[in-house]
Parts: C-alpha cells; sequence; structure tokens
C-alpha cells in the first residue's frame, strides 16, 4: 500500500519537477521557495506553518553542515516523525543539490 502512495506521488511530481539544466536560483524559487521563501528567511505561510528556520541567521547556518543540507535535500526532512519536506533525490542531479547548498550558504548575512 505504502509502495503504491510513494508511486502515485512520484509521478505526479516529476513534470513540474523535471528541471534539467535549470540553474540553481530557479530550481529554488520553483521548488523549495514555496517554504523557505527566495531569501531563505523561511517566512512564507508554508515557511511558518512548517516551522521552516531562518536560514539568513548565521546561528542556524551552523547548525547543519554541508553533508547534511545535501542530504535532507536527497532524503527530505520529517519533523517529530512525520514527512515535512519531501525528497528531491530522484528530480535533482547530484550536481544541482551541491548548488542548491552553496546557494543556501549565500543567504547567510
Ligand atoms: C513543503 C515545504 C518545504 C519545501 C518545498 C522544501 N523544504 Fe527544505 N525544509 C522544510 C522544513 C520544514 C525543514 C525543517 C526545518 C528547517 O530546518 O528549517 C527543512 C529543512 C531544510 C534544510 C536543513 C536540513 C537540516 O539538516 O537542518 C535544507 C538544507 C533544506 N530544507 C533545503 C531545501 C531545498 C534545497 C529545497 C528545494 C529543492 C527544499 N528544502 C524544499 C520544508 C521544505
Amino acid at each position: 500500500m505504502k509502495t503504491i502512495v510513494m508511486l502515485a506521488t512520484s509521478v505526479g511530481i516529476a513534470v513540474p519537477l523535471n528541471v534539467g539544466a535549470a540553474d540553481t536560483r530557479t530550481i529554488w524559487v520553483q521548488n523549495c521557495a514555496s517554504c523557505h521563501a527566495k531569501d531563505g528567511s523561511g517566512s512564507t505561510m508554508m515557511g511558518r506553518k512548517l516551522g521552516v528556520k531562518d536560514y539568513r541567521d548565521p546561528t542556524f547556518q551552523g547548525a547543519f553542515s554541508d553533508a547534511e543540507a545535501e542530504r535532507a535535500i536527497r532524503e527530505g526532512v520529517k519533523t517529530n516523525g512525520k514527512e515535512t519536506m519531501k525528497p528531491f533525490g530522484t528530480k535533482l542531479s547530484d550536481s544541482d543539490i551541491k548548488g542548491l547548498v552553496k546557494y543556501i550558504r549565500s543567504f547567510k548575512k
């Protein structure tokens, strides 16, 4: 049952997330900004609801390593056992993911 649900989900999002060679900023705006905001502040309706942190704040930048950020993007994020950020590992290439981590680091004030 779980497999069927997950399959349906990945088919459903396959088209809009097929970003190909899009640049990192476009990927961020299209896939991440709905929660994390364009400026990384997390001040969106979804971001506030899900408790997204302000990545302009050096404290939160220091709270995760590059490797942890990559893993979060690949495997998603769970908060109290509930998926709050879905995995992007099958949608984004390794170089896209590494580019996103760099991009997130650039929010730091
Ligand atoms: C549906 C909302 C949502 C979307 C869309 C989303 N995220 Fe997240 N993300 C979250 C939440 C919730 C957290 C956990 C709270 C936090 O650390 O800010 C999180 C955490 C993170 C973290 C920190 C992980 C850690 O180890 O602390 C990174 C990095 C991240 N997201 C990157 C991305 C990238 C890149 C994208 C787009 C490809 C993206 N997110 C899309 C909700 C989302």
